[in-house]
Formats: structure tokens, sequence, C-alpha cells
């Protein structure tokens, strides 16, 4: 054997795992497997049969196998970690559909793991990240490794906790769907952080993961997932912000966010603009979340995401054509008018705004709006925004003199020469 075996890394209950060097000085692990039976050395050698047949990125690759002085082995890459001591350290949540890749591609090429346990899934630090791939391909059919895992130790109660009911009874008919029950323990280690995974505790589940678990790890294989790929759609959909939860609550939860952590990041508001953007047909979002931004994150909205929300203005403004306005309505779009034209220098949705406030103004009779609108006529001086109220004004003569009361004597020449 070209390798120098070197220190024990870590044991299961089948193998002992080293790391080793080769001639040149690459650093491997190897696996040594207990032998006593010629039936365990079958095992190994159809552990490996598997396990090498398959190639995909979550799965732990086989380098080398053969056998030194009688004790059959195998070559692999060395990891950083397992799983389970990774758990421990970081929020692994992110890194769960790797694992489901791999039982993809496992199951798609007709292999069933059967003892899918975190200890059994390798970490290996990667751009600042961490990829994991699975190993430990050994339990295939065979129910006597079953009985070495379930006796006694610590360790080996996590993997009872993992293992699928029909699977302890050492029954050998047992299909891909045991991955599956295996697969929902480990998210439930994930997103719980309990040691103990024999009995789900629903109220350590965040409550979105709740179904998912519940659904992998039933007792009855019929009612479990068909599939990894059906499992990771329910998993998508939980993890993605829109899909399942109610996107008005997303996005005032937030606004609040925002405000209470006083983090005003870039990211976080091009966030929440996106978000907003995308969900201008929720009308909560629209009518009652938007003229309600709370002014610090309107101007951070205005500053550096204007190319998003001014989109989401428009959009806006259009919906007030659509909607029947309820009574008092009109006050709420003035003063998030208002807030909006003393924020921005952009031309177009100063524009916008005066072209809005007296048709509202004067269509709905509110004496506030016109109050608006006259603050804003008042004080103008640029001289396209001037000329376009003078347009607005002419082009209706009784909007004109609703407006005309709110005006103070000091409006430009070029309005007052039409009122
Ligand atoms: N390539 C590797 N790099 C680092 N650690 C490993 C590697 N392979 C296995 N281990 C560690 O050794 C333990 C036992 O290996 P495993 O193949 O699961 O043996 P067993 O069949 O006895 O369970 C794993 O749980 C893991 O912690
Ligand atoms: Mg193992």
């Amino acid at each position: 054997m070209n390798y120098e075996i070197r220190n024990l890394i870590d044991k299961g209950g089948f193998g002992e795992v080293y790391d080793c060097v080769d001639a040149v000085g690459n650093v491997y692990a190897i696996k040594i497997p207990k032998i006593e039976e010629q039936e365990e050395e079958k095992r190994f050698n159809r552990e490996i049969r598997i396990h090498a047949a398959l190639c995909h990125e979550n799965i732990l690759p086989i380098i080398e196998d053969g056998s030194y002085k009688g004790h059959p082995y195998y070559i692999m890459p060395i990891a950083n970690c397992n799983l389970d001591n990774l758990i421990k350290n970081i929020d692994t949540l992110d890194l769960f559909s790797q694992i489901a890749s791999g039982m993809i591609y496992a199951h798609e090429n007709g292999v069933i793991h059967r003892d899918l346990t975190p200890r059994n899934i390798l970490a290996f630090k990667k751009n600042g990240g961490y990829i994991l791939k699975i190993c430990d391909f050994g339990l295939g059919k065979f129910s006597i490794r079953d009985s070495t895992v379930i006796t006694g130790s610590a360790d080996s109660f996590g993997t009872v906790g993992y293992m699928a009911p029909e699977q302890r009874g050492g029954v050998r008919d047992v299909d891909h769907r045991a991955d599956i029950y295996a697969l929902g323990k480990i998210l439930y280690k994930i997103v719980s952080g309990t040691e103990d995974v024999i009995t789900i505790n629903n109220d350590k589940i965040p409550s979105e993961f709740r179904y998912i678990i519940n659904k992998a790890c039933a007792d009855d294989v019929e009612s479990r997932f068909n599939s990894v790929k059906d499992m990771m759609e329910d998993f998508n959909l939980v993890t993605s912000p829109f899909h399942v939860s109610n996107p008005s609550h997303i996005v005032r939860d937030e606004i609040t966010n925002i405000l209470d952590e006083n983090n005003f990041s870039l990211e976080r508001t091009a966030d929440l603009a996106k978000m907003i953007l995308e969900n201008t047909s929720d009308n909560i979002i629209i009518n009652e979340i938007v003229p309600k931004i709370p002014e610090s994150i309107l101007k951070s909205l205005l500053n550096n995401h204007y190319d998003t929300f001014y989109f989401v203005i428009k959009d806006y403004d259009n919906s007030i054509d659509i909607i029947g306005l309820p009574f008092g309505y009109c006050d709420i779009i003035a003063d998030f008018y208002k807030n909006l034209y003393d924020n921005t220098d952009s031309y177009e949705l100063k524009e916008l705004i005066i072209k809005r406030l007296p048709k509202l103004g004067y269509e709905n009779n509110r004496y506030h709006v016109g109050y608006v609108f006259g603050q804003i006529v008042n004080e103008l001086t640029d001289d396209s925004l001037i000329l376009t109220v003078r347009d607005i004004l002419s082009s209706d003569e009784q909007m004109a003199n609703f407006c005309k009361d709110y005006f103070s004597k000091g409006i430009p020449k070029i309005i007052s020469s039409i009122l």
C-alpha cells in the first residue's frame, strides 16, 4: 500500500477511519472495516461497489480501494468534519438541499442509503462555506449491521433516531422512503437544535418546517413524501419568502425590522424595494403599506433605489384610478405624495405628483388635498413644473376653481394668469 496511516479520525459502528499520506505528501482518509466474519468482508466489498458507482458532488468519491495484509480498505478525500460536528457550530439549514441533491441522485441510480445520519455526511470547507458529501454506503440490505448499531452507546442512539420504523426489525425490503425518513430527522436536528431526535417535538420546530418534518418522518411509509424531489419542492416553498406566507406580512415585518434594527444597509433596502415591486398587485401592500412607509425608509428607497421604487409609485398611482377611494383615504395619498415630493429631486416623480393632486382633491372634494397641492404650488420655482401646473389647471375650469382657494397671492404669474 502506498499510504502511510497516521491517526484515527473517528469510528462508526463498522469501521475505523484514519488520516493517511501518499508518497508525495497528499493527505487522505482511509477506512478500514472491523472484520471478524467473512460476511463482513463481503459487506465491505459491497459497500465499495455501491459507493464507487455513484458520482455526484454531494457524494463522497472513493479514490482507491484495495487490500493490505489481508485487510480491505478504501481511500477517500479527507473531510474537515462530519455534519454532526458542524451542526453544533453553524446554522446548516442552507446546506440541507445539498444532502437532498446527493440523495436524489442516489435514488435515481437505484441506491438506497439506509443509514443516513449527520455522522455519515461529511463537510468540506470550500469558498468560505461548506460542501457536504454523503459517505458510508455500507448498510445496504445487511440487517446484521442494524443490530450492531442499535446496541448501546449514546452515538448509536443517534442512529436509532434516524432509522425508519420499518427498518428496525431488520426488514430487508425497505425502500427509498427509509432515506426520506432519515432526511426528515436530519432536518429536525438542524432546525430544532436538539440532540435527541428519537421523538419529534413540534414545539421545537419553527412552524414553517413542521409539515415537512412530520410528513417525512411519518411512521406509515405510505404517508411520507413519495420522493426526495417532492420533499424538496415543499422545502423550497417554505424557505423562499413569498410562496406560502402572505407577502404583505413579510413586507410589513421587514419594514418594522429595518426600523427596529436601524439597519438601512443598501442590501436590505434594495431587497425591500424589490419585494414591494414584485407584489404591487397585492392590495394590502399597495393601498395600505406603500403610502405609510415611514419617512426614514422612504428616503432610503428614493435616494438609493429610485429605479425600482419609481415603478412602485407608478403602480400606486395607477391603482388610485382603479380602486374606489374610501372617504378619508384621499388625505393619506396627499400626505404620502407630499412626503415623496419633499424627499425627491426627480422631475418625473414631481410631475406625477403635480398631475395627481388637483384631480384627486377636486373629484373627491377634499379640503386637505387642495391644501397640500396649494403648499406645493405656492413654493414652485421650477419652470417646467410651473408650465405643467398651468396646463393641468387650464384643462378643467372647475378643477382650477377648486384649487384656486388654496393658492397664495405669490404664486407664479404664469399660473395666476389662467385662473
Ligand atoms: N473521508 C473522511 N474524512 C474525515 N472523516 C471521515 C471520513 N470518512 C469518515 N469519517 C469519519 O469517520 C466516521 C466513521 O466513518 P463511516 O464511514 O461512517 O464508518 P462506519 O461504517 O463505521 O459508520 C464518520 O462518522 C466520520 O466522522
Ligand atoms: Mg457511519
